[in-house]
């Protein structure tokens, strides 16, 4: 099974002080970075100028998560933008293989995220096909909710499903990762961590990352 990583979700950071915390977790697999349009999801977050900003001043893999309606109009521009990972969700494209395949084509690692009222089935089709699979532990637009216990269920699903079928797509997860049930939902078979609060709202980000990092492998 995949190696363990924690992906510091900018939207919980100051963005006044965007790349000052950006550096703190450098030490992190991954760069969770939040797209949000007003339409799929009840928020709006930040898009590509300031991917392409911060993409010149940091070495780390960005992981876009497009929370996005009509997101094949997109994918080059964020691609473009620096994105190493571009994950959209099922809920929000008509042709998923399509737009995989795109993804694929510019050379970028492609991700499918999975909605919590979305039946977890969704996304079988698209194991070994995407790197990541996006499991939403909390409703998206907000960071800050509580972890969702509907959760734990759906991962084991997903996880039987990629292991039976002996692929190496990585199952992450997404929303109310903490100190504290990061062990528990390592349990379920989850490998990449998305953490806002619990990483850039602590007094020292970097040391929270390793922190989760030691957690979720420690019994
Ligand atoms: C929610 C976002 C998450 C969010 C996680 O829509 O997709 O990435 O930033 O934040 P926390 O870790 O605070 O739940
Ligand atoms: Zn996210």
């Amino acid at each position: 099974m995949n190696d363990i990583g924690i992906a510091p979700s900018i939207l919980a950071a100051d963005f006044g002080y965007l790349m000052r915390d950006i550096k703190e977790v450098e030490n992190a697999e991954c760069l969770h970075i939040d797209v949000m349009d007003g339409h799929y999801v009840n928020n709006i977050s930040f898009g590509i100028p300031v991917i392409q900003s911060i993409r010149k001043y940091t070495d780390m893999k960005f992981f876009t998560h497009l929370m996005i309606t009509e997101p094949e109009h997109y994918i080059k521009a964020f691609a473009d933008a620096g994105s190493d990972n571009i994950t959209f969700h099922v809920e929000c494209s008509d042709d998923p293989d399509r737009l995989i395949d795109e993804i694929k084509a510019l050379g970028k690692s492609a991700g499918i995220a999975v909605h919590p009222d979305t039946p977890i089935e969704k996304v079988f089709p698209f194991i070994g096909k995407v790197e990541i699979i996006l499991v939403m532990t909390v409703y998206p637009g907000f960071g800050g909710q509580g972890y969702l216990d509907i959760s734990d269920e759906r991962i084991s699903r997903l996880r039987k499903e990629i292991d039976d079928r002996g692929a190496d797509t990585v199952i992450a997860v997404d929303g109310g990762v903490a100190e504290d049930n990061i062990r528990h939902i390592y349990e379920k078979g989850a490998r990449l961590f998305v953490a806002g609060s619990s990483v850039f709202h602590a007094e020292d980000p970097s040391k929270a990352v390793e922190d989760l990092k030691r957690c979720a492998i420690s019994s």
